[in-house]
């Protein structure tokens, strides 16, 4: 069983002040920092790009869980590993623009845990040709773009589809995860969950941390 994991998502952090909201985030006990990579292409929404993450990498001591939501990750990942990206995912839905296997091939190439996200409404079936390739799926449980969405629990039998095709990594979930929320995310099986406004707005992030996972340990040890 993989290690339960809470990746804050920055981008509810406050960019005026990242190196602070990644020391907080990392003293209140994340696991993993979630940094949203947009476009305004793959998604409507822009966020940022290499030289942020690079200076988040400077400051970070927790492994970089970098989301890509990009129509090119071909043209762009070396800049992330570059920048220090330490688990680099991009998106299924991009796969006519190249090919997915050889990237993913070359992120682990380059030492790095490579990952796939599916949008709420793609199947877990597109991934069955590569799951073979990949360290982590990221399954979305709100539409890729903004934070502070509404998590949608029909993506919830995604997990267990993976687990029939034979999928053995890391399964995260991503979007409008909550004390509410991380419950059924887990009980469904992932073992990692992206968590924006939970984290950062609220008003004790430790303790805030602390529930999440108290919650998504309860949930797997009622799963059995
Ligand atoms: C959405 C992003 C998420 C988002 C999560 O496009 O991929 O990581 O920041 O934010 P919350 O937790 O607020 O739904
Ligand atoms: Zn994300």
């Amino acid at each position: 069983m993989h290690p339960i994991r809470i990746s804050p998502s920055l981008l509810a952090a406050d960019f005026a002040h990242l190196a602070d909201e990644v020391r907080s985030v990392e003293q209140a006990g994340a696991d993993w920092l979630h940094l949203d990579v947009m476009d305004g292409h793959f998604v409507p929404n822009l966020t940022f790009g290499p030289f942020v993450t690079a200076a988040i990498k400077k400051c970070a001591t927790r492994p970089l869980d970098v989301h890509l939501m990009i129509t090119d990750p071909w043209r762009y990942a070396d800049a992330f590993l570059d920048a220090g990206a330490d688990l680099l995912t991009f998106h299924v839905e991009v796969e006519q623009n190249g090919d997915v296997g050889a990237l993913l091939r070359h992120i682990r190439g380059r030492g790095r845990l490579a990952g796939l996200s599916v949008q709420p409404d793609t199947p877990a079936d597109r991934l069955a040709p590569f799951l073979r390739e990949l360290d982590l799926v990221l399954i979305m449980s709100v539409f890729a773009g903004f934070g502070g969405q509404k998590f949608m629990p029909e993506v919830l039998p995604k997990v267990a589809r993976l687990r029939e095709l034979g999928f053995t990594g890391e399964v995260s979930m991503d979007g409008g995860i909550g004390p509410a929320t991380i419950g059924d995310a887990a009980r469904a099986g992932s073992n990692a969950f992206v968590a924006g406004t939970a984290v950062f707005g609220a008003p004790d992030r430790a303790s805030r941390i602390r529930d999440l996972r108290e919650a998504a340990l309860a949930a797997r040890g009622a799963a059995g």
